[in-house]
């Protein structure tokens, strides 16, 4: 999800000020590594208004998208030679269902997804109408949605997340309470799991804590407002372990980066998490958090909103996908969105 791409170009932006004192920050804090920029390739375009917020692959390589504006699901195949965007499935009833924000595998092929009647103005959903479903590929057509339950009393699920060790809870960032929540996929029950000062958003910046994963025994995430990444452990019912971890700052890869969605790669070297992060950039985290590799291209990274590994092969496994959220005119008219793909 976006810090607001519409705005945060704006000189009118009251973050501005406080960027311009993390550019100070960033002079000297700045551990950000110059690397070769690898090839980008444009995967699929989508036509205006679509903003893309959303990506989980396929054990069969194909690409899911959500987008906030439409509550379509889309399906991409990566290795067709001219990429088309399937719909999967829209979603409409309950609720006045306008777009989906998070998306992530719960079981083999089975994903839930977040559905609900968005205010793309504030990024908040009108309270009620936030949704959990699940989409099981296992199934034909006809049967692969499932609605789990209503979120009642939050306005945004933003990351997702299947606990990394029990297979029954979804936990689910809450960027406006600055809360992980938990959903029983099971019986549908929910709740906040914990929540923090370091998940909230700030008096500036409305998106506190936005990507979420979980390995291991911990929960990654970034908090797009406070600018950081961070990791925490959890146990088997999803409450948080111990102190929260910064791993890496926004600031240190450059003064206007704003942390959005991640993909972890821990098991390959040193370890990496890569960050999806507005304006124009690929952020790779080397853990444990020091360098940042910094892609930087403003004709190809256009607001990244999330990012993740491909599937099927291990050419797929190292590539990275990047949902773009696009460009807005000064119509306010979305152009560019979509998804393109960087060869590591
Ligand atoms: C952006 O990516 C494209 C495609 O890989 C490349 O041709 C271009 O040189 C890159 N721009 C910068 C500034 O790195
Ligand atoms: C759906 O939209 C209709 C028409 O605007 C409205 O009356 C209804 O309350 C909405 N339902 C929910 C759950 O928001
Ligand atoms: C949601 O509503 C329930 C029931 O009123 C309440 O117990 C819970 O604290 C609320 N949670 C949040 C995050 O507001
Ligand atoms: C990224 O590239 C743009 C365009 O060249 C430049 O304005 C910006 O300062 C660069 N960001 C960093 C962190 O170097």
């Amino acid at each position: 999800m976006p810090s607001q791409p519409s705005r945060s170009s704006k000189s009118s932006n009251p973050t501005l000020k406080m960027r311009l004192f993390i550019t100070a920050l960033a002079l000297w804090a700045s551990s950000a590594v110059a690397q070769a920029s690898p090839p980008i390739r444009n995967i699929y375009t989508f036509p205006p208004n679509h903003f893309i917020e959303n990506i989980a692959v396929r054990s069969n390589s194909r690409l899911l998208l959500t987008s906030m504006s439409v509550p379509h699901l889309y399906s991409i195949n990566p290795l067709a030679s001219n990429p088309a965007a399937n719909v999967v499935h829209t979603f409409a009833n309950p609720n006045n269902a306008t777009g989906i924000s998070g998306i992530a595998e719960i079981r083999p092929d089975v994903f839930a997804v977040i559905v609900a009647d968005w205010d793309l103005f504030t990024t908040r959903a009108i309270i009620g109408t936030l949704a959990v479903w699940t989409v099981d590929f296992n199934k034909p057509a006809s049967q692969r949605v499932k609605f789990v339950t209503q979120i009642a009393n939050s306005t945004i699920f933003n990351g997702i997340a299947r606990h990394p060790t029990n297979p029954r809870l979804l936990l689910a960032a809450d960027s406006a309470l600055g809360a992980v929540w938990k959903v029983d996929l099971l019986t549908g029950a929910s709740g906040v799991a914990f929540s923090s000062p370091l998940l909230t958003p700030t008096a500036t910046a409305h998106l506190g804590i936005n990507g979420l994963k979980a390995e291991g025994s911990h929960v990654y995430f970034t908090n797009s407002a406070q600018g950081f990444l961070g990791r925490v452990a959890v146990d088997w019912n999803g409450n948080k372990v111990g102190a929260i971890e910064v791993l890496s700052e926004a600031a240190d890869a450059g003064a206007n980066v704003v942390y959005d969605d991640i993909a972890l790669d821990l098991t390959h070297g040193q370890g990496k998490v890569w960050v999806a992060s507005h304006p124009s950039y690929a952020i790779g985290v080397t853990l444990p958090g020091a360098g940042q590799w910094v892609v930087n291209n403003t004709t190809k990274l256009l607001n990244p909103t999330a990012c993740a590994f491909g599937r099927g092969s291990r050419k797929q496994e190292k590539t990275l996908y990047l949902t773009n959220g696009g460009e807005f005119l000064p119509d306010f008219t979305l152009v560019n969105e979509g998804v393109v793909a960087i060869d590591l």
